[in-house]
């Protein structure tokens, strides 16, 4: 596709996950697959359930072609996992994985700062990201964009869903990749579930004090109540499919915290990883450049 072609070096095999792909062409000679693939924010037209019967598929065809390892990056346990699809899926997913293919790894990783830091108001982390996640095409996302994209630049203010002391263990995407890197190498992780924190665990208040260094102006964290996600998750859920997985994702990520103390899971170094502040200053200081996915 399009998106994956500055992958230089890479053998590029397509397929879409969405509509019964030819597995068998795909994995051939397949040693290790890293399934990224997800539907947070799924692609125009996408129905979300054949996507996931094709990420099912696509596990039992890496077992008959002797795929050696599945990498599944996935999100960490919390009470509210049941209430979320996104995250009931990847639990399910994580099983199927697992059991399927036994020498596979699940790498459980908390909110990416790409996306996080993102979502509560600033289009600073976006900065030379032309992929996004929250670019990708949604309507709903642009719309809610639109309106708070901007927040902490214009007003000093972050939209955090949940209580703003919870506390997160944010990643840099580059980090998580390192992390699925090893996980591919590493003949010791084999079947196992591992959580892979960022360097450091910092409350939503925290990046606020951050932001506000980076940007040399007050920037204050505001609680947007789980419960008006979850209600706003459940009002859509019958009429707009993907605004209804959003709200629920705010509701996952508003509900939970990700207070571990294993910065890169044993499988990358924390002094090799980014800081928030690290990121944030790396890009306050890019230009800015529009971030919508196609
Ligand atoms: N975002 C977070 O904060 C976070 C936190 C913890 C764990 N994770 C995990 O990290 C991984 C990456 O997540 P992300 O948020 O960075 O998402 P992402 O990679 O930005 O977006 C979704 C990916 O799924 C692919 N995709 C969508 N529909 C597809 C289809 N029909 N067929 C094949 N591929 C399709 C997309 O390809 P196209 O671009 O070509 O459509 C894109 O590469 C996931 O495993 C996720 O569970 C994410």
């Amino acid at each position: 596709m399009e998106r994956a072609v500055d992958l230089t070096g890479v053998e590029l095999r397509v397929a879409d996950l969405a509509r019964a792909p030819d597995l068998d062409d795909l994995l051939s000679g397949i040693d290790v697959v890293v399934l990224t693939a997800n539907t947070a924010v799924p692609r125009a037209g996408d129905d979300v359930e054949r996507f996931v019967e094709g990420e099912h598929r696509l596990i039992d065809a890496a077992a008959r072609h002797g795929v050696r390892r599945i990498v599944l990056p996935s999100i960490p346990e919390t009470d509210v996992d049941s209430a979320v699809p996104i995250v009931s899926e990847r639990r399910q997913l994580e099983e199927r994985v697992l059991e399927t293919v036994p020498g596979s790894v699940v790498l459980r990783l908390p909110p990416f700062m790409e996306v996080w830091l993102a979502l509560v108001g600033s289009a600073v982390p976006l900065r030379g990201e032309p992929h996004a996640t929250i670019g990708r095409p949604s309507p709903f996302l642009r719309t809610f964009r639109r309106l708070t994209g901007t927040l902490v630049e214009r007003r000093g203010l972050m939209l955090v869903p949940g209580p703003t002391r919870h506390r997160q263990a944010f990643i840099a995407v580059a980090d998580a990749a390192a992390a699925c890197v090893k996980a591919v190498e590493r003949d010791d992780v084999a079947g196992q579930v591992l959580d892979v924190a960022g360097p450091q665990v910092l409350t939503w208040d925290d990046v606020a004090r951050t932001y506000s260094d980076v940007l040399g102006r007050p920037v204050r964290a505001v609680s947007a109540p789980t419960a008006v996600f979850a209600a706003l998750s459940a009002v859509l859920r019958r009429v707009a499919e993907v605004p209804s997985r959003t709200m629920a994702l705010n509701r996952f990520v508003g509900s939970s915290e990700s207070a571990w103390h294993e910065p890169g899971g044993g499988l990358v170094d924390v002094e090799e990883m980014t800081t928030v502040e690290a990121f944030l200053r790396r890009k306050a200081a890019l230009p800015s450049t529009p971030s919508t996915v196609v």
